[in-house]
């Protein structure tokens, strides 16, 4: 018999390792670590989703309020930097789609030639966004992708040839470690070209007691967003998690600059995990990390520009200066 091989497809991969496996493993890996962890893009089922969009009304969670108002009152700013030329306007995780549609109502007014494009893994979140959008924006070119952001803007650009504006709005940058943002950005800054923008936002660092209580609400919403993670691992794993015997904590940590939230384990306890094939003991008083939420520097924001090969266009602040939407320019020769 000849020597032969086969090379196997992503589609192979995805039969062997469905994204189930993928969480086990990683619950595995995290919850063998010490300190205990899980990965926080797990907060994110559908309830999770859910949670979070009930946080962006807590009056407490200043974030979205502020990128609402820089984008209610500074969207001309925006709209200079691309008004010349038609351009896509691609969004990196819409989620609710409630800050993107003041962008698109304010684009539309100013009679922009663009097209808009969000990209999202999750095909459940494009439906909900393409209906409201249609709704909305009956006259709006939506061409949403469900795709992993960088295959997505790469797919979209091998195609597409006019400007781009990516927008990475509401922090999430925040939630990478300062290693984590600049691979992020440097994957968006391969899959642009020159000269294209870049519209992300950055929650800024401020007084303590403030970011506190953003993160720690007292209507417990956050509380409920952090523990919903063990009703998922009970419910796609097989856990046997009992929410009761955990507690939410978020403090911040002046040295990183980081907001991070924990699970707290109230007892001693064993908790098995039917999917993994064992259980996992937890000391009274354990933590479990779940989130960092980087707060960043004027500063710290031009170095990460900078280092991740993009020039500052112009920053943009809220009336209480607590949170920049920062314009990047695509450095490429
Ligand atoms: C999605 N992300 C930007 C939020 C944040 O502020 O880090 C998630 C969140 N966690 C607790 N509250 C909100």
């Amino acid at each position: 018999m000849p020597a032969n091989y086969k090379i196997l497809q992503e589609k192979d991969y995805a039969e062997s390792f469905g994204p189930t496996h993928a969480f086990a493993l990683d619950i595995l890996v995290g919850l063998s670590d010490k300190p205990k962890r899980i990965p926080s893009k797990y907060l994110y089922d559908d309830n999770g989703s859910k949670l979070f969009s009930e946080i962006t009304f807590v009056p407490e969670y200043y974030l979205t309020d502020c990128e609402i108002d820089i984008l209610s009152n500074q969207a001309d700013k925006i709209i200079d930097t691309v008004k010349d030329e038609p351009f896509n306007l691609i969004e990196l995780g819409a989620g609710f789609g409630r800050k993107t549609k003041i962008l698109l109502e304010k684009f539309s007014e100013a009679n922009l030639d663009f097209q808009y494009v969000p990209i999202d893994i999750s095909e459940s979140a494009m439906i909900g966004l393409r209906d409201s959008m249609n709704e909305s924006f009956p006259d709006i070119e939506v061409n949403g992708l469900v795709s992993d952001y960088f295959v997505g803007m790469k797919w979209f650009n091998e195609r597409f040839t006019e400007r781009n504006l990516v927008t990475f709005l509401g922090s999430s940058i925040g939630n990478f470690t300062y290693a984590g943002a600049r691979f992020f950005l440097r994957n968006v800054w391969t899959c642009l070209n020159r000269d294209d923008l870049f519209l992300i936002g950055f929650d800024l660092k401020k007084d303590i007691e403030l970011l506190l209580s953003a993160y720690n609400d007292p209507k417990g919403i956050t509380s409920r967003f952090n523990l919903n993670v063990l009703d998922r691992i009970n419910k796609e794993l097989g856990g046997q998690f009992d929410k009761s015997r955990f507690r939410h904590f978020g403090t911040y940590d002046v040295f990183s600059g980081a907001m991070e939230s924990y699970l707290v384990s109230l007892e001693s306890q064993e908790v098995p995990i039917n999917q993994i094939g064992r259980s996992f003991h937890f000391d009274e008083w354990e933590p479990i990390h779940t989130e960092y939420s980087y707060k960043y520097l004027l500063s710290d924001i031009r170095e990460l520009a900078s280092d991740t090969g993009f020039s500052e266009v112009t920053n943009l602040f809220d009336s209480k200066k607590y949170f920049c939407d920062a314009i990047w320019r695509v450095n490429k020769s």
